[in-house]
């Protein structure tokens, strides 16, 4: 029979903020397939699993996915493509072989989680596989615990989007929305506290940095992040 193929959500950081269900799961699957953002370099989603899951006797299979823009509806780029097909074509050998195949990922697999395009490629093989994707705790809600900024409440409502979109989409999600998180953030804080200050609207902002990790930073004032070098893992909430 073939094995089955697990998306786990591993929170943004804090081992204690995965699931029991995640880690059951970890615990019982042998084989680890585990997204690394850096050609041999470590994986965050793995330090998080063995916060919390012993590794020892597990096969552990790292992979190097690039961080490089993916846009819906465009062809990605081939160093992309070609990193989910080596990744989807690994992970069905061992699928076909019978094994189950854990892939931990940050956050929560729905939020701009490799896991899903992992799948995607899956399928376009044409394969029928099992799949069982395990929801967890996205930096979303764990930015809003941190700095106590509340999501969306009444009829608020709330956009999500990478900080990297231009700025016009910006400007016109920020006029329909109530709150707005902001993912991607650290390559372009300047330019967005800039929009955020011309828009009248930084000091609605709060910047939570590696949220749920010993050296989490709230920056209240927004604006003193500004020409710092801001961590990969941070997320700004604007609340209007
Ligand atoms: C590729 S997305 C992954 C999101 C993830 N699937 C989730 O649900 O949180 C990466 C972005 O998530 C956010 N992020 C991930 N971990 C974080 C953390 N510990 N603190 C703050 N933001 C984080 C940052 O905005 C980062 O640029």
């Amino acid at each position: 029979m073939q094995g089955t193929f697990y998306v786990i959500g591993v929170g943004p950081g804090d081992p204690q903020l995965m699931t029991l269900k995640a880690s059951k799961i970890l615990q019982n699957c042998d084989t680890w397939f585990v997204p690394s953002a850096f050609e041999n370099g470590g994986s965050m989603a793995l330090k998080i699993v063995e916060g919390a899951v012993d590794s020892k006797g597990k096969t552990i299979l790292s992979h190097h996915f690039p961080m490089k823009q993916v846009q819906r509806g465009k062809a990605p780029d081939a160093e992309v493509q070609g990193a989910w097909n080596e990744a989807a074509k690994t992970i069905m050998e061992y699928l076909d072989s019978g094994k189950d195949v854990a892939f931990p990922t940050l956050g929560d697999p729905a939020i701009y989680s490799t896991g899903f395009y992992v799948c995607e490629t899956l399928e376009e093989y044409g394969s029928s596989f099992n799949l069982e994707i395990v929801p967890g705790v996205s930096a979303i809600g764990a930015t809003s615990a941190a700095s106590a900024m509340p999501l969306c409440l009444g009829d608020e409502r709330l956009v999500v989007i990478p900080a990297t979109f231009e700025d016009d989409k910006i400007k016109e999600l920020l006029a329909l929305s109530d709150v707005v998180v902001f993912m991607k953030v650290c390559k372009v804080m300047d330019k967005l506290v800039a929009l955020l200050d011309e828009l009248g609207l930084v000091e609605k902002a709060v910047l939570v940095e590696k949220c749920s990790l010993e050296d989490q930073k709230i920056w209240r004032d927004v604006r003193q992040a500004v020409g710092q070098k801001i961590h990969y893992f941070s997320t700004m909430i604007v609340r209007k």
